[in-house]
């Protein structure tokens, strides 16, 4: 008898994993005792997808449709991912940012089934014994947060869970990666949201938060227990606060498999809208110059990535790093100045100091402005007109979130820039029609680095995670642009095309894995077809 028929036909219905709910055929029905459990119409799973988008469609509310279709996923996988992949642009938005921010939210008050693992400080010790009561022996894949900085909303303590468990069905909806490989984990040390604490329905640890030596220990405790329960396992940091995100990801990523997206990623996409705007505009990128309006985690994340792509170009790291000058509340960093942090220094200008950001464009003449401020409408009609006036195609990437938050609208870049502008922006706008031109702004999204990423580590068993595969996945990213996108000013592939572009990117990241010798598996003579072996597929055994 194989495993399969050893399942009851009750606990088939209620396996999210085995269920296939109104599709078990009359044979299974038989077969598993089944009959009389299930009203006696088979539906195909095609009908499935159908029945859930039309329950979908009849809800007003973004909430209900995220539970809509969490309870699925907590009913039937197969039927879940079917449903994600049938439109990812539609459904993202709702299993993800932004509606996953008021789920998190909200998590107290809408909590049901149980997903992933919950790891509290006071279970300091026993943190392996708490990965072992998660059911798969061989879990590749772990989206772990610690809930302080989740998206832009701040401290959610253990409500932060919606993002991991969000965050790992886009890697399996986009990308490919099996769901039984993936598990969300939050660490709970504490909260310092005083309006959780008081809450009574509050469902994470009353304490405020555990910092310093004992919550290190803690991680250390937590990566040491991941590595010996689930040794081929890649760890990916999530909406950490600064202070602890970047810290961590430099304490592990030389001994064990692991990234942060929220730095990498973010870096890795905005590379890829520099590569794309590229492609418009016909520059090298040794060519570039970039001016950033902030020089936070973000704005010295992607200038840091930027710098290396220049360098595997042929620039002197040091150079290219100059090419990348940043600008914050006290003007241009510049090296006389004595309030920069280590992680600004490599960045910092050997001139003048310069007070206005219209000043610095005139005086440093960059190819392109990245807005990650967090300050809207800093990139006013003189800063375009500036970028205009020394550029025929000025690149102009307002990426700070939410829309609320961007440096420019995609229409004020075009419209000052007389239609010249080639623009991204973080949060979505809508097309701008301007003099009887149309113009299709393009969003940085770390959905199409993320859930490729994933792919390739798994695909390969890869042992560590570099910047330079970020560097390949931006490039591959970039490549697949249809000239008729660029010729809208559209510099990503559209989101309705993911899964295609996702596999594209992941089968580059793999051939580099191999290239560099981090792979856990022997070479194929076709790393496309070993990414499509291993891929992930909603549709019923
Ligand atoms: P941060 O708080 O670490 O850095 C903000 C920087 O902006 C600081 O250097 C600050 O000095 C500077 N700044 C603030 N006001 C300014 C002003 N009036 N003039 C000049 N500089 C000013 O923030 P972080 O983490 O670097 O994020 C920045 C923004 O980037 C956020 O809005 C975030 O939403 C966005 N972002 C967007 C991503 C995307 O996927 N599109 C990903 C990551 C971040």
């Amino acid at each position: 008898m194989s495993t399969h028929s050893a399942v009851s036909g009750y606990s088939r219905l209620h396996s999210p994993r085995l269920n296939k709910g109104s599709a078990f055929t009359q044979a299974e029905r038989q077969a598993y005792g089944l009959e009389g459990l299930l009203p006696p119409g088979v539906s195909s799973l095609e009908l499935q997808v159908a029945r859930i988008h039309g329950e979908f469609g009849r809800l007003e509310n973004d909430l209900q449709k995220y539970l809509l279709l969490s309870d699925l996923q907590a009913r039937n996988e197969t039927l879940f991912y079917a449903v994600l992949m049938s439109d990812p642009a539609t459904f993202m938005p709702i299993v993800y940012t932004p509606t996953v921010g008021e789920a998190c939210q909200k998590f107290d008050r809408i909590f049901r089934a149980a997903r992933g693992v919950y790891i509290p400080i006071t279970a300091r010790g026993r943190i392996g014994d708490l990965l072992g009561n998660w059911p798969q022996q061989d879990v590749r894949f772990i989206v772990v947060t610690d809930g302080e900085r989740i998206l832009g909303l701040g401290d959610l303590g253990v409500g932060g869970m919606g993002i991991p468990i969000g965050k790992l069905a886009l890697y399996t909806a986009c990308a490919g990666v099996p769901p039984q490989y993936c598990l969300p984990v939050t660490l709970d040390v504490g909260t310092n949201n005083q309006a959780l604490l008081d809450d009574p329905l509050y469902l994470g640890l009353r304490q405020n938060r555990v910092r310093g030596d004992e919550y290190l220990s803690f991680i250390d405790e937590f990566v040491d227990a991941v590595q010996k329960r689930f040794p081929a396992c890649c760890i990916q940091w999530e909406d950490f606060a600064n202070i602890n995100a970047v810290p961590i990801l430099a304490r592990y990523r030389d001994k064990v498999c692991t990234f942060n997206d929220d730095i990498q990623g973010t870096a890795a996409m905005s590379l890829a809208g520099v590569l794309g705007a590229l492609r418009i505009s016909g520059g090298k990128l040794t060519d570039q110059r970039f001016l950033f309006l902030g020089a936070g985690s973000a704005a010295t994340g992607i200038a840091e990535l930027i710098s290396q792509a220049m360098a595997g170009e042929g620039l002197d790291i040091e150079e290219a790093r100059r090419r990348n000058a940043l600008f914050d509340v006290n003007g241009l960093l510049v090296s006389s100045r004595n309030d920069l942090a280590d992680f600004q220094r490599p960045f910092a200008q050997d001139q003048a100091p310069v007070g206005s950001f219209v000043e610095a464009i005139r005086t440093l003449k960059p190819t392109g402005i990245i807005g990650v401020s967090t300050v809207p409408k800093l990139f006013s009609q003189a800063v375009i007109e500036a970028m205009a006036a020394v550029n025929e195609r000025p690149i102009i990437f307002p990426l700070s979130n939410p829309t609320s938050r961007s440096e420019c609208t995609a229409e004020e870049a075009y419209r000052w820039s007389d239609g010249r502008a080639i623009f991204a922006s973080g949060s979505p706008f809508p097309p701008v029609e301007i003099d009887g031109r149309s113009f299709v702004p393009g969003q940085g999204n770390n959905v199409y680095i993320f859930p490729a990423m994933g792919m390739a580590v798994f695909a390969t068993e890869a042992k560590r995670v570099t910047d330079s595969m970020f560097i390949a996945a931006a490039r591959a990213v970039a490549e697949q642009v249809s000239d008729q996108s660029l010729a809208k000013g559209l510099i990503y592939p559209p989101q309705s095309r993911i899964f295609e572009a996702s596999l594209h990117v992941a089968a580059k990241v793999a051939d580099h894995i191999f290239d560099l010798g981090l792979a856990g598996v022997p070479r194929p003579d076709d790393v496309g077809a070993l990414i499509a072996s291993r891929v992930f597929r909603p549709v019923y055994e």
